[in-house]
Order: C-alpha cells, then structure tokens, then sequence
C-alpha cells in the first residue's frame, strides 16, 4: 500500500520524452517512455536549441541492473526475498524542482515483476556548471532484498578513445597524476580502507575523449565522488567501443541488507563536461565548492602557526607560550596546538599511547588549555587545537573501559596502525562519545575558534561488535553514516568554528566531508618541492582556499632536501598559507623574510583564496612551472612561477597568461622579493601591458638556479 501511494504521488508520463538535464554549459539527456527502460541519449556540451536533444539517436541503457539481457558492468544488483538475482528497471515517472540556482530532476523506475522503485537524481547547478547524481533504492519486499551493487551514477560516453587520468599515491605523495588509454575490458579504481579511504588512490578522474587531456582544449568528463568510506570508480570499454563510467560506495565485502520501507541513499558523483579542456573543469569545481562544497565557503581562511614539525610531542606550557608570541609577532592570525596535549595516567608523549584520553596533561600543561587560549588572545590571535576523536590507542583508560567499542574481528589478534585503533562509529553510544569529545574540549576552554580533526589509520580486521552478526557487512557503510551523524551535531552547535580535515596527511579528502570542513591538509609532506606536485594534482578538484600548507624547516623532516625559505614560502603562499617550524630557531635575516612574505600574502589573500585557477606550465611536463590566480571582475591576477631544476643558459619559456580581460591593462610588480639576489624580472617591474598582449605574447623573464621562484602581481589600471 505504502508503495503504491508513493508511486502515484507522481503523475505517471504517457507516450515518449525527452529528459533534458542542463546547467550552463553541460547537458545530460534521457529518453523515456512508461514501462521501457530509460535510455541515456546524451552527454556533452549544453545545445542552443531544448529541441534538437530529440534528435539525438545514441542510445545506453541509464542505469543498468544485473539480470535480463545486460552482460556489463551492472549499476545495481539486487537479491528478492524469493532469491531472484535479476532486476529490471522500466521508467515510471519524473519531475523536476527548481530551487534557486538548483534545478532538480528525479527519474523515478520501477521493476515490473517486483515492487522495487529506483529513483534516480540529478541535481544541476546551473551557475557553477556542475552536475550531481545519485541514486535511491526502497521496495515493499517483506522479507527485505541485499543489495550487492549500488552505483550513485552510471554515464557513458561514446568517442574513438578515452585517456583516464587517475589521482593516486601513498602518505607523504598524495594525489600523483597518471594517464592511461582505456581499451576494452574494465579499468577500476577503488578503495577497499573504510576510513581514510584515500590513502592510496582518490575518488576522482578526468576522462578525456580522442586525445590526452589538455589544459585549455578538448572534451573532458570529469568526476569525484563526495564520501569518505570505501569507493569504486569502474570504466569499462565494451566491445562496440563506448565507455560506461559507474561510480559510488565501494560494494566490496559491503552487501546490504534493506528493510521493505527504508529509503537507501547513495552518495553523490559530481561531474561537468567541458568542451574546453581541464581548466575548465576545476574552475567550475571550484566555484561550486565555494558556494556548496566546503564549509562556509565565502570566508576568508586566516594563516596560522602549527607546533607540529616544531615540537612533535616535546612541549609544555612555557615552550608554546614563546610560540604564541613568536606567532603573534610574526603575523599570524592562529596558533595551532598539535598532538601531545592530553592523557594523564597514559600520557600522550609518543603515539604509543593516551589516544581516547581527552583531558589536558596535567604535567605538560598545568593551567590547562584555558590558559593557553588566553594567551593567544591577549596577544591578538585565535586558538586553534588537534583532536583525533575516532581513534584510540589500546594503551589508554578510554579502551580499559570500553574494549568493545574498537573495530576488530572476534577472535582475531588486534591489528593497529601507528599504535592505534577505530572507534566503532556504527555504535550510537560511541557517537555520543565522539560528539562529547568536541563537545567537552570546547565547552571547558571557551574561545577554541579552529579544530584540527585528524584520523590516522584505515581499517583492517574489520568488524562492528555492535552490528547483528547478519549485518556485518554493513560496516563500511554505517561506520560512515555514523561519522556524519557526529559531524552534523558538531555544525549544529558549532557553526562558526573553522575545521581543518586531515587523515595522516590528505587520507580523507572528498566533498562529503568537505561540507563540515572549511580546509584540509593535504599532506604530511612539507617539502616544497614535493608540494608543487602534490598540490598541482589536488587543485584539479579543490580550492586552494582551502589547501593549507606550511612552511617549515629544511632540512625537511621527511625528504632531507634543503630549499630556500623564498621558495618554501611562494609554494605555501599559493594556497593558504601557515608555518610548522619553531620561530625560535630561524635566524633573524629569515623571521624578518617570513615576517614580509606574511604581509604580503595578506596582499594577495582573496585574489588566491577567491580567485580563478588557470594552470599555465605543468611540473609534470616542463622543469619550470607556472599557475596564476585572476579575481572575478579580472581586475587583479598573480602569477606562481617556479623552477625545479639549473638550467645553465636560463629557462625563458614564455608564461603565456590567461583569464584576463584583453582590454585591461595591468601593471605587474615582483612581490616577496629576496633582497639579496638579482632579480631576472627587473626589466618588467613596473611596466604596463595588455591583458591581450599578456595572453597572447606572455610574460617573459628567464629563471636560472634550481628552486628559483617569483610571484607577480598584476593590478589593472
Ligand atoms: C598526522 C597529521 O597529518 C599531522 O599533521 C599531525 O597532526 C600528526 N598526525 C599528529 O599526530
């Protein structure tokens, strides 16, 4: 009856129709008719005429099942209560709800033989030209079904050949960029972690049609998948050539079992096409994560100074407070107290131990964290402080007292990772732990304006004592909604406090997450000239408003590699810029450089932080490299240029600039200058060309010395 109703809510079509989903500048088409399947007509660049998407004649099944006549990859796989393995899905109905600059369309489809429904969402953002998809599953079947597949979006795209660029890596070398041809079979790239789920490979792809993919020219799809858990991307090349691209929580060891009545929500895939290469794409990634995707989107993301490479564990109260001063002295808006703080009867002075035990160490910090807020506010800046609130060391008091409460399998030695264990989230007990955690740190030290929330570890021997034994399979999947559950009641009571996402490094970095979240770190990489590549890779997908990344010390702790301050602070000053070293130890010629280039970066703050990305030479194909930021109204722009190897007679490739108004013309001034070397841009400081002339003959100024850099800022006049 309940199913019935839900139908008929929605008033069935008659006859065939073309559904036309469109932003801008994208547009994804169906063809439908009741009791057939629907039929995906087209994907590509958005048509003058509505019309004309009725003429398209390509056809793919829209969300293919297992079962029936298909023999590909499937986008859902359904178990009935009577063991039937096959599901066929005809379309019933749709609509289509307008809020804003969101246009909402839902395909509602049905098995005929079973009382399943499916409903297929898209949601187009019509500003940022971005598209999201996913899926919902609920039937009326009373002994329930198991799901065993369940895409959130299913495309295809049919050219002569297909180049998959793929973001993956290790701790200390995220996001890595790699190219492939797809030929026939299936290429999949997934991750099987629980949590930290992108240790390895992230949940994002650019596919480009009959060529590589290129910066400012060809016709790309490209997709992230916004969840934190477990995921799968599948490309499969069939044997007529077209590629079908499904997406969604990875289904691996993950079979679900639904109730008859209870919705099942997947997460959403975020995708445009572009007709214009890459560039496009993260620009249009990029506004829709300041308007949607990250938390609180529109502020400005203050600079901060992190005790983390400066301390390690070894601290007390006296060492920060000289930190604190030095922060605050030196400009910054934050200080940020890392690792080490807490645990008393197991104290946290190693990652051995005292992880679960969130009460101030008494020892290292006698006045408590109070004292220390207060200290960083009388001198002028905010406080900041690390948690890890969904682990826990077995080393503690947290685990003597809850043992049950931990992610392993029964009878099976405990496997850790850096020491450390999973709190089990799919427990709602211990989701009440892990709100009281944030919940008690900021209530008994008022004034904590910045949250670090760290996760250290994936899982391995994975089982929830809480979950039935026939719903143990359902873990990856609760343990995340478990973790939004959390999140949700920490913006409920903390809207305003900024939250820095970090997982050992970029472990998790995915828009499901990003929403609670207003930055994250990358990497534990600190090492400009490893950063360059981490964040060129990252920036495809993220802003650089909310990629934090620090200075630090050289020798750098991980590679050993010493780089000049100068290029230390222009890598770090083209995202949002911090420091992780102890002032105390830099000599006076360095803090007075630091001192300056924080000052300038206040200078450029919103043109990197709101402006435009336009990638200009790749670190993957040249050893120079360039990229330059333009605000919207073009009135302002600065250009990164880095070079990454001696070039004896000079590296002059001309940075060919873009996204500025040809009918401008713009000053350029050299900015963060190193007043003990020449500069090779002298000749054009202060000069003035045309944003014309800048985009067609570019900026010419040779560098010669391995990690030589310059930034300019171009000012219209
Ligand atoms: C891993 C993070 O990535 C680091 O920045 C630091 O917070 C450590 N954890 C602390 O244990």
């Amino acid at each position: 009856m309940f199913f019935l109703l839900a139908i008929l809510a929605l008033a069935p079509a008659s006859g065939q129709q073309t559904i036309v989903i469109e932003t801008s500048g994208t547009a994804l088409a169906f063809k439908a008719e009741q009791g057939k399947k629907l039929v995906q007509t087209y994907i590509g660049e958005r048509l003058m005429s509505k019309a004309e998407y009725e003429s398209a004649v390509a056809g793919f099944d829209a969300f293919p099942t297992f079962g029936g006549k298909a023999i590909g990859e499937a986008a859902l796989r359904v178990v009935h209560q009577d063991g039937n393995t096959s599901s066929e899905l005809v379309y019933d109905s749709h609509s289509v709800k307008t809020e804003g600059d969101i246009v909402t369309t839902q395909i509602n489809l049905l098995d005929p033989a079973y009382p399943v429904q499916v409903r297929l969402f898209f949601k187009a953002y019509q500003k940022s030209d971005v598209i999201e998809q996913y899926m919902e599953i609920e039937h009326a079947e009373k002994k329930g079904v198991t799901l065993y597949d369940f895409a959130s979006s299913y495309l295809t795209l049919s050219a002569q050949k297909y180049f998959l660029t793929e973001f993956h890596g290790d701790w200390a070398q995220e996001m890595q960029m790699q190219e492939q041809e797809l030929i026939y079979g299936t290429k999949k790239i997934e991750s099987r972690l629980g949590v930290r789920s992108n240790q390895y490979a992230h949940a994002c792809f650019l596919l480009s049609e009959n060529g590589k993919a290129a910066e400012q020219s060809g016709n790309v799809l490209a997709g992230q998948l916004e969840w934190p858990g477990s995921w799968e991307l599948r490309f499969e090349v069939d044997q007529l050539g077209d590629l079908h691209i499904a997406g969604g929580m990875n289904p691996y060891a993950s079979h679900y079992k639904l109730p008859q009545k209870t919705v099942f929500k997947t997460p959403q895939m975020l995708f445009t096409y572009s007709t214009s290469g890459t560039g496009t794409v993260t620009r249009r990634f990029h506004r829709w994560a300041k308007e949607y995707g990250i938390h609180m989107g529109d502020r400005t993301r203050m600079t901060l100074l992190n005790n983390w490479e400066a301390t390690y564990f070894k601290f007390d109260e006296e060492v920060l407070k000289r930190i604190i001063s030095d922060a605050a002295d030196m400009g910054f808006e934050l200080f940020l107290l890392d690792d080490g703080w807490f645990g008393n009867k197991y104290p946290r002075n190693s990652d051995h131990q005292g992880l679960g035990d969130w009460e101030t160490n008494h020892e290292k910090l006698p006045n408590g964290l109070g004292c220390l807020v207060k200290e960083a506010n009388d001198k002028g800046i905010q406080f900041g402080i690390w948690l890890e609130p969904e682990m826990i060391n077995p080393k503690s008091e947290l685990y003597e007292k809850h043992p049950d409460w931990v992610i392993t399998q029964p009878n099976r030695e405990i496997d850790t990772q850096r020491h450390q264990m999973i709190l089990d989230l799919c427990n709602p007990k211990v989701q009440d732990y892990v709100f009281s955690v944030v919940d008690q740190t900021m209530q008994q030290n008022p004034g904590i304006a910045y949250i670090k929330w760290d996760c250290n570890r994936f899982m391995t021997n994975a089982a929830s004592a809480y979950l039935k034994p026939e719903l143990k399979s359902h873990l990856f999947i609760e343990y995340t909604r478990g973790l939004y559950n959390v999140l949700d009641r920490v913006r409920e009571k903390y809207p305003d406090t900024h939250m820095m996402l970090c997982s050992g490094g970029g472990g998790r970095i995915d828009y499901g997450t990003l929403r609670y979240f207003d930055e994250f770190w990358i990497s534990d990489n600190t090492d400009a000239l490893d950063r360059i590549f981490i964040q060129w890779g990252t920036t495809y997908f993220f802003p650089a408003m909310a990629l934090a990344s620090h200075v630090s010390v050289v020798p750098n702790h991980i590679t050993k590699r010493i780089i000049p301050l100068k290029f230390r602070f222009d890598v770090a000053m083209s995202a949002k810029l911090g420091m992780d070293l102890q002032p105390k130890d830099m000599t006076a010629e360095d803090k007075q450089f630091a001192k300056n280039a924080i000052q300038e970066y206040y200078g450029i703050r919103d043109i990197v932080q709101k402006g435009d990305l336009y990638r200009l030479l790749s670190p993957y194909e040249s050893r120079r490299t360039a990229m330059m930021y333009v605000t919207e109204n073009k009135q302002k722009a600065v250009v990164f240029s880095y070079l990454l190897k001696k070039t004896i007679n000079g590296e002059k490739t001309s940075l060919v600039l873009q996204g500025l108004d040809p009918h401008k013309n713009y000053t350029l001034h050299e900015i963060n200058k190193d007043p003990k070397q020449y500069s090779w841009f002298s000749p054009l400081e202060g000069k003035t060309f045309s944003g014309d002339y800048l985009m067609k003959y570019g900026l010419r100024f040779t560098m010669y010395n391995e990690f030589d850099s310059k930034v300019i800022l171009l000012e219209a006049n």
